[in-house]
């Protein structure tokens, strides 16, 4: 089956000779063709070019479908590097309490917050789960996510983190986007384990760890390293138990504090570190010259009324900077990489272009799939989507919030919903 694409006012962030990431000033530089058609095979990009040279392009006749793009732009699918969006219920009473005054701290603190979600996932039968689940996972493919990362930590028993796990793996084979899981088995001490938190870090070490290796329930892991949760010795302990089981860090770092997250992170070659609200210049020269992805959460840091990262400090630096969406129910219920893409530009102050590295080729890397997806590149997998009629590559960030999306392809299959 082949699908062609023609008209196209902008066919944006191709890649005729692809990298892994953009760094730095490199970010800066999004290539697009402007008039252009796409042509998809199968469940590949196979080939891109100018309307006037579409003519010399053979194209078999038989099942192929035409999409006329006519002042419309294509991009490749976003790719959301940080979710948590498995969850067994919302959180908005928290958020009530939020507007009084009280901070996530707090409410953390008091048994709420992650420890809250943790009870209700102990009631939540696996079906339930999972069909909210694919409900949430069907409203971001339509806001443009082609691939996403989902963790487990909502269980904190063994028990119910391979149920949680269990089920993503179970997504995994049924949704048509890119899935990748990681065990996070370390975001909150749970209640009964207050006084004796190594006997949790254990029972997460030598009890859940090998049985996710087993069971091959995890692609990484990850730690909520940052003041109140775990400290820098107990996230070194996990993330080295992890390692020895295949399993590559992706760690929450530098959220709440300047805590050594993103230094213990980059210590183990983590794949990315994630939130950066505290970020200095040590901080800032741990990540310079590494393969870690440094990635700002920009919805989070919203939600919460967090200290916003210095990304035009970090870019300026050289670093390379992905935003993904965090989707969860206690610090940022959306999933919606498109308003992602405007936190970036409007609170950040990014251009429209690095916004559009950070949120496809950059998120791609930090899950370890930019060899296959975030860019439009021959032989890359055709997660792509169309947008409605609109100028150019600004107006994506400048309307926030509204739906400017019309069509999305996964695998090279047209999504219908
Ligand atoms: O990334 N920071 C840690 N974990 C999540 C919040 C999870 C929750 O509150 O349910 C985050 O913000
Ligand atoms: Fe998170």
């Amino acid at each position: 089956m082949k699908i062609i694409l023609e008209n196209i006012r902008e066919l944006v962030q191709v890649e005729e000779q692809p990298v892994q990431f953009k760094a730095g000033k490199a970010m800066q530089k999004v290539a697009t063709i402007k008039d252009a058609f796409l042509i998809i095979s199968d469940e590949q990009i196979y080939k891109f070019g100018k309307m006037s040279g579409l003519k010399d392009t053979y194209v078999d006749d038989d099942l192929l479908i035409e999409i006329d793009c006519t002042n419309r732009l294509v991009y490749p699918s976003y790719c959301d590097s940080h979710t948590h969006l498995v969850f067994p219920g919302p959180r908005e009473k928290e958020f009530v309490m939020r507007l009084k005054g009280k901070s996530y701290e707090e409410i953390a603190q008091n048994g709420g917050g992650i420890l809250n979600s943790a009870k209700l996932m102990h009631k939540k039968t696996e079906d339930e789960l999972y069909n909210d689940a694919l409900l949430r996972i069907t409203e971001i493919i339509k806001q443009g996510t082609g691939a996403v990362e989902i963790k487990s930590g909502y269980g904190l028993t063994t028990e119910d983190e391979l149920k949680m796990l269990r089920w993503l793996k179970r997504i995994k084979q049924t949704v048509p986007i890119c899935v990748r899981s990681t065990f996070l088995g370390a975001h909150a001490i749970p209640v009964e384990f207050k006084n004796d938190r190594s006997k949790y870090i254990d029972m997460v070490t030598n009890e859940m760890l090998p049985q996710v290796a087993a069971e091959e329930l995890a692609d990484f892991i990850d730690v909520f390293c940052d003041r109140g949760f775990f400290s820098v010795e107990e996230t070194d302990k996990i993330l080295l138990a992890g390692m020895k089981h295949g399993l590559r860090p992706k760690i929450h770092a530098n959220e709440l504090g300047f805590t050594g997250g993103v230094q213990v992170g980059v210590k183990y070659n983590a794949l990315s570190v994630d939130h950066l609200e505290f970020m200095g210049e040590e901080e800032i020269k741990a990540l310079q010259n590494t393969e870690t992805m440094p990635t700002v959460l920009p919805g989070a840091a919203f939600f919460l009324g967090l200290e916003l990262s210095p990304v035009r400090a970090m870019i300026d630096a050289g670093l390379p900077v992905a935003l993904a969406s965090d989707y969860n129910p206690g610090s940022s219920p959306s999933g919606n990489m498109n308003f992602i893409a405007s936190l970036g530009c409007i609170r950040y102050k990014m251009t429209p272009e690095e916004v559009i590295n950070a949120t496809t080729l950059n998120t791609a890397y930090a899950m370890g799939i930019s060899d296959r997806l975030g860019s439009i590149a021959r032989g890359k997998t055709a997660n792509i989507f169309i947008t409605k009629e609109i100028p150019g590559i600004e107006y994506l960030p400048y309307r926030f919030g509204n739906e400017l999306i019309e069509t999305v392809i996964i695998n090279g299959e047209i999504q219908t919903y």
